[in-house]
């Protein structure tokens, strides 16, 4: 490094550190968010801006008797983006809280501007096990692949499926799905073929669904970003897979409410574990899907959950804060025990990682729509990927 450069990194992070000194004498509390509106992961970030909307007009704009602001940036899902974003949010708008972060690289960039600055960061979307571990400022409310994968092997195990395949996206959340996946299914007695990945950012299904023809598993599980579910299951179906007698299992991420409803009818009878479905049948969360719905026009998935539930960790944050950010909103998140529209939900104080239910569901058409219905539960799952 040069002088010059050694003199910018050291007044940035005078600047970091100096952000909640200025957030204390505000009496505007504002909360940075950034999602990727645009770009591959916007229905991630249409998705999370439409339960921000509803959270805060149930809630209003009143915390501790300061008016809440919330600020919302485009990232397009570029890590180098987000980190620009979130230092700007915190060294010019002096946000006391972070959120969003539509995929694992935008949370891993945005973990040290988190640290430096004492900003508490709430991860609504992200996925990655590892990430909680980034900084000790990052509170998730989202949920974790390996919460995920470890779900719904154990139903393969226990209905008959012996060999398969798996298929995930190319990085962080993918690498969980993968490994918890073949380390339980295995670990009782099943047999992984063959451990297939596509890239992130515009994959091709076709070789690699070929792949899966010719390797004759009994079922495929499969792992891909919230928004690419719709197009993996054309694919499948125009290769002829659904057909050849290979079931598909999966994470809910592929059988997105986002999406489900025009997968048609291959989708129909996918077994898959999630933490949340549009078809909860709680009366919380059928109050949350009417409520969403008439004020956004499309139905929640588990990323509008994901940010719905993050709203509620900073509100009740700042109200026991009293509006004041750093090592005491982050003290208030620790530990809260809420109903959310998924179910019963704790952020576990020692890992900021969130414990919830992980149903396992089918996909099944009630009145002419498809949805995820659930038919069993593993209850108040920690992150396996933390209990080394
Ligand atoms: C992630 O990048 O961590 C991620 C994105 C979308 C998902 C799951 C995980 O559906």
């Amino acid at each position: 490094m040069t002088i010059r450069r050694h003199l910018l990194a050291a007044a940035a992070l005078a600047l970091l550190a100096a952000a909640p000194l200025a957030q204390a004498q505000s009496d505007t509390v504002k909360i940075g968010v950034i999602l990727p509106m645009t770009g591959q992961q916007a229905s991630t970030g249409r998705q999370i801006d439409g339960a921000i909307k509803l959270w805060v007009a149930q809630n209003g704009k009143k915390i501790a008797g300061k008016n809440v602001e919330v600020i919302v940036k485009d990232d397009q899902s570029l890590p180098d983006q987000t980190r620009r974003l979130a230092q700007e949010l915190v060294v010019n708008d002096k946000v006391v809280a972070l959120a969003g972060m539509g995929i694992t690289p935008s949370a891993m960039a945005t973990a040290p501007i988190a640290t430096q600055s004492k900003t508490p960061l709430v991860v609504m979307a992200a996925a990655t096990s590892s990430i909680t571990e980034a900084s000790p400022f990052i509170v998730r409310s989202s949920f974790t692949l390996p919460q995920a994968a470890v779900g719904i092997a154990e139903w393969a195990n226990k209905n008959g499926i012996k060999k398969t395949v798996t298929l995930v996206a190319d990085y962080g959340p993918g690498f969980d799905a993968e490994k918890y996946f073949a380390d339980r299914v295995t670990l009782n007695g099943g047999q992984v073929l063959e451990k297939l990945r596509t890239p992130l950012r515009a994959p091709d299904f076709a070789p690699v669904l070929q792949k899966v023809r010719d390797a004759k598993p009994d079922a495929l599980f499969v792992f891909l970003p919230s928004g690419q579910g719709a197009a993996f299951m054309k694919q499948f179906a125009e290769r002829g897979l659904d057909k050849a007698g290979i079931r598909l299992i999966a994470t809910g991420d592929v059988t997105d409410d986002d999406q489900l409803a025009d997968m048609g009818d291959v989708a129909l009878g996918v077994v898959n574990s999630h933490h949340y479905s549009a078809a909860h049948p709680s009366a919380l969360n059928k109050k949350f899907v009417a409520d969403f719905m008439a004020m956004n026009k499309f139905r929640p998935n588990f990323m509008a959950v994901g940010g719905y539930d993050g709203m509620r960790i900073i509100y009740k944050g700042l109200e026991a804060s009293k509006g004041a950010g750093g090592e005491a909103l982050l003290a208030a998140m620790k530990g809260q025990v809420f109903e959310s529209p998924r179910g019963p939900v704790l952020i576990d104080a020692q890992t900021r990682d969130i414990v919830h239910d992980m149903y396992i569901r089918k996909v099944e058409k009630k009145d002419g729509q498809l949805w995820n219905v659930e038919f069993d539960a593993i209850k108040a799952m920690k992150d396996p990927g933390k209990q080394k």
